[in-house]
């Protein structure tokens, strides 16, 4: 066994990307899943992959040192390195709500560190977002050196994190890097964000809320060129860098929300105005030109080619999103597991 990567989170949209991508490109890494299996944890995103041998599930909590130790012992190999996604990732869940947010993104990330720092990991790979930098005017776009200008309790509690694995780095000479990415969109996404929440509403004919005006625009990535560019950053970016990833793709909602009507051939009439998110960040883009210079790294597909995917694969996928949407997917555990 070459090496060994502890990956938190990946039940959820992105982590279950990524070790998809390390199935299909990396066979001979053993891949540990450390995850507490909240609503966004659905091990059924990873159905093809639990029958792998180099691949082990621990059910765990971050903020619970006992349960990170679990899963570095199920590490094999002496070279260990972490990939940390598991997060309280819901901007509108944060408005409601920001304790659980500090207690996983910012205490839970720290545990992580400490324990990893013990175990003298190999290198560790925190996933930060673009949000981290707040919100920007018509012009402009985020590089790693923009001042950090969180608006919401999620993207507060990263930008927390972002400084705890800076701190490590700077004070015990941690082998970590961050990065930051724009919004991922793509397989697996819980239906509660916004591509696939239209997909799936659309699809039963039912409205399609689009918060204030719909010009808040975003900077959309396919999740799988995001995991390509964390293995980029994993393998060979430099220890203690920020790497922000992006695709050039800034699109207000209210046309991701058309496109995707039209790619449904749904009306747009099922269009509904909504009361706007408060704090509502207005715009988000990235310059992605380090990672491009220093890792080679680029966006495989574009928008155009991504988006129809995307909904190719919710409209295929019809059982996984019913499971999701009626909560069945959650006694997945129990069944497989037996607890
Ligand atoms: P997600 O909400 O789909 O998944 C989060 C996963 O973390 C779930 O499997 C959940 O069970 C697990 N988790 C939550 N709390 C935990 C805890 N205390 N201990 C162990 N596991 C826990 O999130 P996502 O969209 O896949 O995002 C993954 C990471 O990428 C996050 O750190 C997020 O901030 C970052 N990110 C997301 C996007 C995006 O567009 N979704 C963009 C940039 C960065
Ligand atoms: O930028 C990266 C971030 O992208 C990640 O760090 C977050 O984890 C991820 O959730 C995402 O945050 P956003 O808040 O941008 O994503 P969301 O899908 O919730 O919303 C995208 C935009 O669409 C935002 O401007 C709000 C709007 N929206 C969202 C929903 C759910 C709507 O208009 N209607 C909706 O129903």
């Amino acid at each position: 066994m070459s090496s060994s990567v502890l990956v938190t989170g990946g039940a959820g949209f992105i982590g279950s990307n990524f070790i998809h991508l390390l199935a299909r490109t990396r066979k001979d890494w053993q891949v540990v899943n450390l995850d507490a299996l909240t609503y966004a944890g659905n091990l059924e995103n990873l159905t093809e992959i639990e029958k792998l041998p180099n691949y082990t599930f621990v059910h765990g909590d971050i903020r619970r040192p006992g349960d990170v130790a679990r899963a570095f012992d199920a590490c094999k190999s002496d070279a260990v390195s972490v990939v940390h996604f598991a997060a309280e990732s819901h901007v509108d869940r944060s408005i409601e709500s920001g304790l659980p947010f500090v207690e996983t993104n910012v205490l839970g990330t720290q545990v992580l560190l400490d324990q990893s720092r013990a175990r003298k990991v190999a290198r560790f790979v925190h996933v930060s977002t673009d949000e981290v930098y707040g919100s920007l005017g018509e012009q402009g776009f985020f590089t790693e050196t923009t001042p950090l200008e969180p608006n919401s309790p999620y993207s507060a509690s990263k930008a927390a994190s972002d400084m705890l694995v800076r701190a490590a780095v700077h004070t015990h000479g941690f082998p970590a890097l961050t990065t930051r990415c724009s919004n991922n969109y793509g397989p697996y996404q819980f239906p509660e964000k916004l591509i696939p929440l239209m997909i799936a509403n659309a699809s039963e004919d039912k409205q399609v809320p689009v918060y204030g005006d719909g010009m808040n625009v975003r900077d959309w990535l396919y999740v799988e060129d995001h995991c390509e560019a964390i293995l980029a950053v994993l393998e060979r970016g430099r220890i203690g860098e920020v790497y922000n990833i992006g695709g050039h793709n800034e699109f207000p909602n209210l046309e991701i929300v058309r496109r995707v009507l039209r790619e449904l051939g749904k009306p747009e009439s099922l269009i509904r105005y909504v009361k706007d998110r408060p704090g509502h960040d207005r715009r988000y883009a990235i310059d992605a030109g380090k990672i491009e210079r220093e890792l080679g790294w680029r966006p495989r597909l574009t928008f155009e080619v991504a988006l129809p995917l995307t909904v190719r694969w919710y409209q295929s996928q019809g059982e996984w999103l019913q499971r999701v949407r009626n909560g069945a997917y959650r006694d997945y555990y129990a069944r497989q597991y037996g607890s």
